[in-house]
């Protein structure tokens, strides 16, 4: 064997190496604000209810934690997204019914009851998941400024309320509660 064939096998093994490393920093970049809002909870990931520390949300952001393998989005609405959603009426709505796990089966799907309550209207918290074929909507999109789901054109408003589009149901607002002024329990 050559001098130049021995070189080649170590240069490609310097090659992927060098790839494999920046391959792994990006994951690590990726997973970070997954991992940064789980780190309350890392020691009871397996547990039914996971905590959140939201103090580091400002008004107009929005995080999204895992709770039992499913995205729940967080987000602390402006004055103007809670205007704006209070200022829609019932009959515009095409899921007139609250989903809210927190309070009756047939409240109506004012703003209040989509929000985490009086004091704390700025506050959503929402399942993740589109009502429709259950794709993962964005944040801060669509026609109402709520989210949208582009898997087929579903437009929630600014309380993740169903306005337009495929979807036949408001997202639904899992069970939990403040358990202190900066940190919500899940589940
Ligand atoms: S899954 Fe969201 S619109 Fe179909």
């Amino acid at each position: 064997m050559s001098a130049t064939e021995t070189a080649d096998p170590n240069r490609r093994d310097f090659l992927y190496i060098a790839t494999g490393a920046a391959g792994a920093v990006g994951v690590a970049a990726v997973a970070w604000p997954f991992i940064d809002q789980m780190r309350p909870d890392a020691s009871t990931r397996a547990l039914a209810a996971i905590e959140v520390d939201v103090s580091a949300i400002e008004p107009g952001m929005s995080v999204t934690a895992k709770w039992r393998g499913k995205p729940v989005f967080i987000r602390n609405r402006t004055p103007e997204e809670i205007e704006a959603a209070k200022a829609v009426k019932l009959d515009e709505l095409k899921d007139p019914v609250a989903r809210n796990a927190n309070i009756s089966a047939d409240a109506p799907a004012t703003d209040t009851d989509r929000s985490a309550g009086e004091g704390k209207e700025n506050w959503l918290v929402m399942v993740g998941v589109c009502t429709h074929l259950g794709c993962v909507p964005l944040g801060q999109q669509g026609d109402f400024g709520g989210w949208f789901c582009p898997c087929h054109g579903s437009h929630y408003d600014t309380a993740g309320r169903i306005r337009k589009g495929p979807a036949p149901e408001n997202l639904a607002v899992p069970v939990f509660s403040f358990i202190s002024d900066t940190k919500i329990k899940i589940g």
